[in-house]
């Protein structure tokens, strides 16, 4: 997560505006006077499910935590999030230090991508390659798959590798960092991987991480892996994700299964949404990675894994992703890779039954139960009910109670208290800092703001057509700073030289967006269009919201004249925006 994500996650704009003025409570909003102008009756408000504010006042403007500060306090972007970091005890690296990690890292993935084609150059040409290729070829691959996944070959040597990047340039420091060779006693370096068939793994942006590495025979240990470095943590990386993402965001669901092979050969036939947690169980940060991509996610697991504890955690992913996690229990002692060789149907019917897991979990429990014994009974709620306690949304939680209490005829009411004593001591588990116990605000996206922003960045010439495009659009404070350095730069790297370091991995994400390549123009306008329309209807909800409430508490005759007439002008506005798509989508037919 980014450092400006990880402020938003822990700053409360209701926190953070009281302490500038007193908030008083009205409806689902929180109203006072203006801190920016002076006035007798309140005429701002902060809107906590948003995490916003507006002045309907002489300011008439709105915005984020972020744009709060920077007004009240008359500081840039990068001033008020070290505030607002400092406030929420997140620790932001200063300037030089962010810069030299980039450079760094980008210098790593690098040396792994020379690595990567080196090593596929060797399997795919090389005679000493020869018996990976028999390998590979006698595990069932394509050519194709071979390629799609850039597989290659580690030669039986202490040194290929290494000679060969030191020859391009690149410092045995760099080997070392990178972890493509170790240090052996007395200080003398040689290559990690020898005579093994190679897994580039990459991150979800195509960006070589790391390595698998596998023998071709049955000694131990079976795999390899690279070690932790600066861009490579295998916990909280997904092999396949590059090829995957398509699939997962298309199809709405990520499978998620243990090994290399099983991702190439459910790829290779056909299964294209499929990555692997690489041995370990699946880790919260694998699930925020593809919680980006789609909200649901399958889990391949053994029969044997999926006990009790694995089915907390699944729980556990659920409440992240806000959506349920399925479970597709495997036949014994078979992978993947097994079952999709052997025949895909056994597969697809595999993924057709996935249960939700904590379904899953209730057959699984009440399956070795007598439930008509009361004894069985006690043990069913016993297993049940820390899980049932685990899940976070209300309905879903209720749907399962109800479920319980009819499988073992137990009333709903007792459950419901039972449940309560489980709930505490839970929440209760180690003690946390104060930075850390300030609610967590959820991360809003704004997936359209984003599009328009990586269209401008990548075709500058859209300027012409994008006077109309006021910064006051971007709700997201970070976008709105974009737009704002874009409008006024020349070229990207003046662009970056105007952003603050801390937006550059944003800025970043946002280059690399794939977008459409034809055109552009009329995607820019109808982009600049739509932006228009959501900030006149997100401003128009917000006036309708305090005119009612003004009337309520017996506003006088100006304001509400004046909040009317704030009202007319946002429905002119918005019924230009309506002509003009109208417009567009004769010209576009
Ligand atoms: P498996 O032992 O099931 O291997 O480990 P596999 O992928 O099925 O390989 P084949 O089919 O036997 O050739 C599953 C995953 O666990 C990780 C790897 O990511 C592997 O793909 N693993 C396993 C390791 O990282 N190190 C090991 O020593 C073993
Ligand atoms: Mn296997």
């Amino acid at each position: 997560m980014s450092v400006i994500d990880e402020v938003k996650q822990r700053t409360d704009i209701v926190e953070v505006v009281s302490q500038y003025t007193s908030l008083a409570k009205a409806g689902r909003t929180l109203k006072a006077l203006c801190p920016f102008h002076s006035e007798k009756h309140p005429s701002f408000f902060v809107y906590p499910e948003q995490q916003s504010w507006h002045c309907f006042g002489a300011c008439n403007t709105g915005g984020d935590a972020f744009s709060f500060i920077m007004k009240k306090e008359g500081i840039d972007f990068g001033e008020a999030l070290r505030l607002l970091a400092q406030r929420a005890g997140v620790t932001i690296s200063t300037r030089p230090e962010r810069e030299a990690e980039g450079k760094e890292k980008a210098k790593l993935y690098q040396i792994n991508e020379a690595a990567a084609q080196y090593f596929h150059n060797l399997l795919v040409n090389s005679s000493a390659g020869e018996k990976v290729r028999n390998y590979v070829v006698s595990r069932g691959f394509s050519s194709k798959t071979i390629s799609d996944f850039q597989l290659g070959f580690s030669p039986n040597s202490w040194e290929a590798l290494k000679q060969y990047l030191l020859e391009r340039d690149y410092t045995e420091s760099e080997l070392l960092e990178a972890g493509l060779v170790v240090e052996a006693e007395g200080g003398k370096t040689h290559d990690r991987f020898r005579n093994r068939l190679m897994f580039p793994i990459s991150d979800n942006k195509g960006r070589t991480i790391g390595f698998g590495a596998r023998v071709l025979d049955d000694s131990l240990p079976k795999y390899l892996n690279s070690p932790q470095t600066p861009i490579f943590d295998k916990s909280s990386s997904l092999y396949g994700i590059n090829l995957a993402a398509t699939a997962i965001r298309q199809q709405g669901v990520a499978v998620i299964v243990e090994g290399y092979m099983d991702v190439i050969t459910a790829h290779q036939n056909g299964f294209n949404n499929v990555v692997a947690s690489m041995g370990t169980s699946v880790t919260e940060k694998q699930v925020r990675t593809l919680k980006r991509l789609s909200k649901n996610i399958a889990l391949a697991l053994d029969a044997d894994t999926a006990g009790d504890e694995a089915m907390l955690r699944c729980v556990g992913y659920e409440n992240t992703l806000d959506a349920e996690v399925r479970v597709i229990i495997l036949p014994r002692e078979r992978d993947p890779d097994d079952v999709i060789k052997e025949d895909t149907k056994t597969w697809q019917n595999l993924l057709e039954e996935a249960l939700p897991v904590v379904d899953y979990t209730f057959n699984m429990v009440t399956s070795k139960l007598d439930l008509a014994t009361a004894r069985d009974k006690s043990l069913a709620v016993d297993k049940l009910l820390p899980i049932i306690a685990e899940i976070k949304d209300s309905i879903r939680q209720d749907h399962y109670l109800t479920k319980l209490s009819k499988l073992t005829g137990t009333s709903y009411r007792r459950l419901e208290t039972a449940l309560t004593r489980i709930k505490p001591d839970r929440r209760a588990k180690g003690p946390k800092s104060e930075a850390v116990k300030r609610a967590v605000q959820p991360l809003r996206s704004s997936p359209l703001e984003e599009y328009c922003l990586a269209l401008l960045l990548k075709h500058p010439e859209l300027k012409d057509i994008s006077q109309d495009l006021l910064p006051e659009y971007f709700e997201n404070s970070e976008n709105r700073e974009i737009f704002i350095a874009w409008q006024q730069a020349g070229d990207l790297s003046s662009l970056k030289e105007r952003l603050d370091t801390a937006i550059w991995e944003h800025l970043d994400s946002l280059i690399t967006k794939s977008i459409p390549t034809n055109q552009i123009e009329q995607k820019c306008a109808d982009c600049i269009l739509r932006l228009r329309e959501k900030f006149l209807r997100d401003r128009e909800a917000k006036r309708a919201e305090a005119l009612a409430l003004e009337a309520e508490a017996g506003g006088t005759a100006a304001e509400l004249a004046k909040l009317e007439e704030q009202g007319a002008e946002i429905s002119a506005q918005l019924g230009e925006v309506f002509a003009q798509r109208s417009k567009q989508a004769q010209q576009g037919r």
